[in-house]
């Protein structure tokens, strides 16, 4: 399973890339604001830390708009991910792309048709919203699930990549189902090191070595 972080925030993506276990970088509209920095001078500092793919969301709506939004971000940087939202546009313009050769991240997926609809346009990867559908009391995980099944069931080339992941169990979840990819707020990889019985195990040993060394 490839980790990406969910966030804009340089500091965060520089100490989840010094863990040695980072693999790309997703942000959003919201992500890059909370950062109050310019929008292109974020996204190229992320792409020079993060060293592999970085998503990068659209504004425009429509399918014209977000196809030439879509190959000026490609030209940024070669670790760009253009990422559209799963609209009617969205798909045309995924299809636009992808026929470029230019990689595409469909998110704000909440439906297994939605998953079949951009496989079918050649997404790269598809981002279904986990946490947001938990939020609205469905099932986000069993939303993986079907489109792991579905995307097998036609040998779809798209990533499953599960996004709005709110805790560690929702990493192990999306893990045993078989995401490719798991989108991570710095917090959930950070409480992903955290065992009680680690830390206990570790200050025994260390005690038990000073006796040991004398
Ligand atoms: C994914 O690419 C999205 O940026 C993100 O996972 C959304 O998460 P949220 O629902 O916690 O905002």
């Amino acid at each position: 399973m490839r980790f990406f972080i969910d966030t804009a925030n340089l500091t965060e993506i520089r100490e989840a890339a010094a863990l040695g276990i980072l693999d790309g970088v997703t942000t959003n509209p919201t992500l890059v604001a909370k950062e109050g920095k310019p929008f292109k001078e974020t996204i190229l500092e992320i792409c020079k830390i993060a060293g592999g793919p970085v998503s990068v969301e659209v504004i425009a709506t429509d399918a014209g708009g977000m196809c030439r939004e879509g190959q000026d971000y490609a030209q940024w940087n070669e670790h760009v991910v253009v990422k559209l939202p799963t609209t009617r546009d969205g798909v045309k313009a995924c299809k636009c792309l992808t026929g470029q050769g230019i990689k595409v991240n469909m998110t704000l997926c909440f439906s297994p048709n939605q998953a079949l609809l951009v496989a079918k346009a050649g997404a790269t990867y598809v981002s279904p919203f986990v946490g947001r559908l938990d939020d609205i009391s469905h099932n986000g995980m069993e939303l993986i699930r079907q489109i792991i099944q579905i995307y097998r069931n036609y040998d779809y080339k798209t990533q499953v990549l599960a996004a709005s992941l709110r805790h560690p169990l929702h990493v192990v979840d999306a893990a045993l189902a078989g995401a490719h990819v798991a989108t991570l707020p710095f917090k959930v990889l950070d409480q992903m090191f955290n065992h009680p019985l680690t830390d206990k195990g570790l200050a025994q040993f260390l005690k038990d070595w000073e006796k040991a060394k004398s």
